[in-house]
């Protein structure tokens, strides 16, 4: 591939910035001075080092974040802040983007990732991936509430699939569904005339929200989760 694309696709440089650090003497291949910014290179065998430090290839990658309260589950939003804004520069010059919604107020894990396949392969509604989050509503739920909407309830005109709901209290619980409608667990909260108060997703498919993670903090995935991920 062009030495400025794997540049460009790793985040580290632009092909205008690879130009001019070919010119500056800045970029090696297999320890001799670049010739140009669109000599071919194999990142899997060829060493290139930018101002001296050898540079890591890699196309993809995927990032678990724990979303703080406010933010919005895109890379763009003209009026509040949007969960991209809480990674370093260099992925956001790998165009990440956040695999699935969250809604503004809903907090905790999220995926982000620029691989657009893994993606849309996880979120496909026939994939069926499961995700567990932690409630908090108004009023206290009843057996007669938790059966029905383990059952499915009428969220305007669609019957939710049948899900999962433990109580860990009157007004609390882990609720886990397959499926991923627009507002759904509120809607869902709704249909047995209650409020979500508290929103938070703990596991996608094989994926558990690192304790260690504060609100608003992130880590690359593990070899382990990403192989269980791409199984899922
Ligand atoms: N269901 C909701 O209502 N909101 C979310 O953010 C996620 C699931």
């Amino acid at each position: 591939m062009r030495l400025d694309k794997m540049l460009s696709e790793c985040g580290l440089l632009s092909r205008k910035e690879t130009a001019r650090a070919v010119r500056t003497g800045q970029i090696t291949v297999g320890g001799v001075p670049a010739k140009s910014a669109d000599m071919q290179v194999d990142p899997t065998r060829d060493t290139v080092t930018f101002a001296g430090t050898p540079v890591q290839y890699r196309k993809y990658v995927y990032i678990m974040l724990n979303k703080p309260d406010g933010y919005v589950s895109a890379t763009e939003d003209g009026r509040d802040p949007v969960v991209t804004e809480l990674l370093p520069d260099v992925y956001r010059k790998m165009e990440l983007f956040p695999a699935g919604r969250l809604d503004k107020h809903t907090l905790g894990l999220m995926l982000l990732t620029n691989d657009g396949q893994l993606a849309h392969r996880l979120l496909s509604p026939k994939s069926h991936v499961e995700k567990s989050y932690a409630f908090k509503v108004k009023f206290p739920l009843s057996g007669e509430d938790r059966e029905a909407l383990e059952h499915g309830v009428d969220i305007g005109g669609y019957v939710t699939r049948p899900c999962r709901v433990t109580l860990e209290g009157e007004r609390e619980g882990i609720i886990a569904i397959t499926e991923g409608k627009y507002h759904q667990i509120k809607l869902m909260m709704s249909a047995v005339h209650n409020q979500i108060t508290y929103l938070e997703r703990r596991t996608f498919g094989p994926l558990t929200l690192d304790p260690a993670l504060a609100r608003g903090e992130w880590r690359e995935l593990t070899e382990e989760e990403l192989a269980a991920l791409r199984e899922h």
